[in-house]
């Protein structure tokens, strides 16, 4: 574990690298955040949210859309990516360029460069809604890290090991956080605790969060 670092004079929002590959970027998108909101809700009025269904038949409580040119799905048959948005038809939504600048800029800053987006999951939970603990493992090249972006209400990340029985820790994402994870711990299990209800000023009782992937 490192200790704070802060920039030049305060310029620099906090940055903290919480274990080997990742860093918490401390409202890091704040100062975006109005082009990162409009962004995102372009892209849900082409591809509304909506909740997926498991391999086994549930419904997953977190509801779902994607931009970019691949896009994560969930149905009957599995989990995969696909080009197309299976409600419409039609290919997700291009990933707007402001969102793939910014997930360039937060990994760099969390030193992973040359990460160029392609996938850009965005996950909706209400109060309750949780993400059980997984592993980012559908991606091709595990070299590009996986870059979150946390909007709205606040929620406690899972952040396991390498092995699912591992023990975890709790970080707190907080409106405007960027977390990255990649190199070693690209694989770490991880998942959202049941989200607390609340209300956020600019969405109210949600909580959304874009995860950018080289998928
Ligand atoms: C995910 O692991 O896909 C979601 C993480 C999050 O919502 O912050
Ligand atoms: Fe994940």
């Amino acid at each position: 574990m490192q200790t704070d670092l802060f920039g030049d004079a305060g310029l620099f929002p906090l940055q903290q690298q919480l274990a080997e590959g990742v860093c918490l970027l401390s409202g890091q998108a704040e100062s975006s955040m109005p082009a990162i909101w409009q962004a995102v809700s372009d892209v849900l009025q082409q591809a509304p949210l909506r909740q997926m269904q498991t391999a086994g038949g549930h419904t997953m409580s977190v509801s779902m859309s994607n931009c970019g040119d691949l896009g994560w799905i969930s149905d009957r048959h599995g989990y995969r990516y696909s080009r197309k948005d299976p409600q419409t038809g039609q290919p997700w939504p291009a990933m707007p360029a402001v969102l793939k600048e910014l997930a360039r800029t937060w990994a760099a800053q969390a030193g992973f460069d040359n990460f160029v987006s392609n996938a850009c999951l965005i996950n909706c939970y209400q109060a309750g809604s949780k993400m059980s603990l997984h592993q980012d493992r559908d991606e091709r090249d595990y070299t590009h890290p996986i870059v979150t972006l946390s909007l709205g209400l606040p929620a406690r990340f899972m952040l396991g090991g390498l092995l699912r029985q591992d023990p975890c820790c709790k970080l707190l994402l907080q409106h405007g956080d960027v977390l990255v994870f990649g190199g070693p711990a690209r694989l770490r299990f991880h998942g959202i605790m049941p989200v607390a209800d609340g209300e956020h000023a600019l969405l109210g009782k949600r909580r959304i969060s874009l995860t950018f992937r080289r998928a």
